[in-house]
């Protein structure tokens, strides 16, 4: 049971004064809400008893499953003849009390739905909602001994007469859940309180000073598309996720028997390791329907469910996707220094997928747990290849980890003699300018020369007396397994690379094609450059003369060459998002008239799409890319957005520049 404590927020407090609030932060939700929702709006007694049972018969409440969420369709269409809120009496006979009652009972905590609006979202009878009614409400609901309270956004435009949803509102929600909040605030026990306005006017920046959580975007629908849709509404938001701010990527269709395992595995890894509010969204056990093994063996994963739980309550962002190939990485800090990392296998098809650890900043791990395949290495060098199933994930943490470009010879050398050998040598581009330096394990006694060979090279670097490091320039080629001897009379400790810097293409150094547009942004805006090019579609590609440097003579006449791209994308699948709506754009590169290389990019927006500065395209991103095909001199680049198929999206995303890694 929670406590009851009076919260210390004064409670004449106005709406400016709770707006103010940096963050709610009065101890509630310190780790992500766990918890069961009956999902649609359907609920009624019966369901919501055997299912708050189920959660303990199946000891999903002894994992952190606590909240037992009533959602909408509970209500009716009138208030009481005092005003207050009721429930319908046909699907609670019993009562909303009488209810709570029996959840407590249980051992688990309570929460109810209402909705900013006049009325709650359509559930085919109109049911009353909350606005203009907040205190009243916030008070019945305290009557009722709730502990959380899920507050959606139907019916809630004034200026446009109410209209059932709209996701173009003259006015900002804001306003309307700070009054929730106020009125939640004056009540004498403290509620997790669940804004539920589907992403409208960037939340991220305005909710964690009212509520807990956040939905993140439009409603979560049956079908597997929605978990590609939803991580890229997730990518500009999961820095605003920490204790007591949650951004909610919604309930989860885990157990509803419309995803495969693999698919229902990763559906739940990537809810937890964004540290999405876990709300089981199937039903799990009542006269109707029982919950299969398979499901309930997913959500009661303990490792993933103490992913999600874990202390430092950071957010796994997006660290690079490959579209073509059809996978991604996402990985996170979790406390004691250990990372998460997530490889999604959007493909159709079984296959062996690789993490290169250098992908996530690291560079080795003294332990890795893959946890679906249930499998734990140790001394992972660089990289790390696991099974995953179509639609699956490698769902791995990893332990005694070093950062990228550290190698010591006792993890990654073989010795022989004189000679130190140093394996699995990663490169994200092809270049003849990296640095290297090799750090003795004593100073050098004398003068003396090491020789250090691949076989694309062979480089003698003096070593003068004393020395307690060395350093040269030297050629990797993109990917893992560059190899490095160093003759040297003097015992190894290790090798650090560091990778070229790269120069920048700016988009005003780029050709406009077709339609395409150069835009000025306001200052501190579409960084790094201040401008960029819009309406890049296929036959309006944008193009630029980029010199690169492929003149080692044992190299091969064409390279592949690493190059992060800034890019703006505030195309949000709102209305779109009960069909094929992605929230991603596709963005096309071909060097010198060879195959293109796609990079399907997710929003960036991290400002109000209706209100915000430059409605939210003018926040940009990064993510990088390998291209192949570059040649020795002038090169011709060319963006565009030229996928063949089924493309939703004639526009790829805005283009704001590139770092080339030459
Ligand atoms: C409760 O809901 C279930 C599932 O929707 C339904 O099958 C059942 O008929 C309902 N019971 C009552 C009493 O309304
Ligand atoms: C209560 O719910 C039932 C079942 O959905 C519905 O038929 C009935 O009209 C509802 N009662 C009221 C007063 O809304
Ligand atoms: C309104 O009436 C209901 C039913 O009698 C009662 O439970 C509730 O406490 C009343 N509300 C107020 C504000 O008095
Ligand atoms: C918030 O509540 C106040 C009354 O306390 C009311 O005047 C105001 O209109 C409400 N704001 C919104 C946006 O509903
Ligand atoms: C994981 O593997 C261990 C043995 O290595 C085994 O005891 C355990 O049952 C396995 N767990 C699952 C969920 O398969
Ligand atoms: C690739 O190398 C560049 C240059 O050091 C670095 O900035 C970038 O983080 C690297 N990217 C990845 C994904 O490893
Ligand atoms: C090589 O790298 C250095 C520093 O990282 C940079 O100043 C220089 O321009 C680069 N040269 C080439 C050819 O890329
Ligand atoms: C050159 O091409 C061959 C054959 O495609 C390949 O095995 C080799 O790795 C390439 N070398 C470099 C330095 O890219
Ligand atoms: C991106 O390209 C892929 C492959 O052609 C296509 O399936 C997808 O629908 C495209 N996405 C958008 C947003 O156009």
């Amino acid at each position: 049971m929670l406590s009851r404590i009076v919260l210390l927020v004064s409670l004449t407090l106005g709406v400016d004064a709770v707006a103010l609030l940096p963050r709610l932060n009065d101890g509630v939700a310190t780790t992500p809400p766990m918890g069961y929702n009956h999902y649609s709006c359907s609920p009624n007694e019966t369901t919501i008893r055997s299912n708050a049972k189920a959660l303990v018969d199946l000891g999903l409440d002894a994992l952190g499953y606590r909240y037992v969420g009533i959602d909408c369709g509970w209500t009716v269409a009138d208030r009481l003849s005092n005003g207050s809120l009721t429930w319908n009496e046909t699907l609670f006979p019993s009562g909303f009390p009488a209810v709570g009652q029996y959840i407590h009972d249980l051992g688990l905590l309570f929460g109810v739905y209402e909705d900013a609006g006049i009325k709650t979202c359509d559930t085919g009878i109109d049911q009353v909602g909350s606005l203009f009614h907040e205190e009243q409400d916030a008070a019945t609901f305290m009557s009722w001994n709730i502990d959380a309270l899920k507050y959606d956004n139907c019916y809630s435009e004034e200026p446009t007469g109410y209209p059932n949803t709209d996701y173009a509102p003259s006015t900002s929600p804001r306003a309307r859940y700070a009054n929730m909040t106020k009125a939640l605030a004056a009540q004498d026990k403290k509620v997790l309180f669940q804004i539920c306005e589907w992403g409208v006017d960037f939340p991220a920046l305005w909710a964690p000073s009212l509520a807990h959580t956040w939905r993140i975007g439009n409603d979560i629908i049956p079908a597997w598309r929605a978990i590609f849709r939803t991580l890229n509404q997730a990518v500009p938001q999961t820095s605003f996720a920490g204790p007591g701010q949650w951004p909610d990527l919604d309930m989860m269709e885990v157990g509803n028997d419309v995803l495969t395992v693999p698919e229902e595995q990763t559906h739940f890894s990537l809810w937890a390791i964004l540290k999405s509010p876990l709300v089981i969204g199937g039903a799990l056990k009542d006269e109707w329907t029982a919950i299969s093994e398979a499901s309930l063996a997913i959500l009661s994963n303990k490792d993933v469910i103490v992913f999600n739980q874990d202390s430092l309550g950071q957010s796994a962002s997006l660290r690079r996707r490959w579209s073509d190939q059809g996978y991604e990485v996402w990985s996170g800090p979790l406390s004691g220094g250990r990372t998460v990392a997530a490889v999604i296998n959007w493909a159709d098809e079984a296959r062996e997928l690789t993490l290169s650890l250098p992908d996530i900043g690291l560079q080795s791990a003294g332990i890795v747990r893959d946890i679906w395949n249930n499998k734990t290495s140790s001394n992972v060098k660089t990289s790390y290849t696991g099974s995953v199933e179509p639609h699956g994930v490698l769902l791995l943490e990893l332990q005694d980890t070093v950062s990228a470009g550290t190698y010591a010879s006792k993890v990654f050398a073989t010795i022989n003699g004189d000679q130190t050998t140093f394996h699995s040598i990663y490169a994200n581009t092809t270049s003849a300018n990296y640095t290297l330096t090799v750090e003795f394990e004593e100073p050098a006694a004398s003068k003396t020369t090491l020789i250090l060979k691949s076989p694309s090279q062979e480089v003698k670097i003096p070593v003068s007396p004393s020395a307690k490091s060395v350093s040269a320039t030297i050629f990797l080629a993109a990917g893992s397994s560059n190899e490095l001897t160093i003759d040297s009379s003097n015992p190894l400790k290790s090798l650090h690379v560091t990778a070229p810097s790269g120069e920048y293409y700016p988009c005003t150094s780029f050709t406009l094609g077709g339609s395409s547009k150069l835009e000025k942004c306001d200052a501190d805006f579409c960084a790094p450059v201040g401008s960029k090019i819009g309406y890049i579609a296929a036959e309006s590609a944008i193009q630029a003369t980029i010199s690169a440097t492929v003149d080692d003579e044992s190299q091969n006449s064409t390279a592949s060459k690493y190059l992060e791209v800034d890019y703006i994308n505030n195309d949000i699948a709102l209305a779109t998002s009960w069909g094929w709506g992605s929230s991603s754009r596709n963005l096309t590169i071909s060097v010198n008239g060879g195959k293109s290389v796609r990079l399907e990019v997710p929003l960036t927006g991290q400002h109000s799409e209706l209100f915000g500065p430059g409605k939210g395209w003018w926040d940009s991103s990064k993510l990088g890319i390998l291209v192949d095909g570059w040649k020795d001199g002038s090169n011709e680049v060319v963006i565009g957005n030229d996928v063949a198929g089924d493309v939703s999206q004639t526009y790829g995303p805005d283009f704001v520049g590139l770092r080339f890694y030459d």
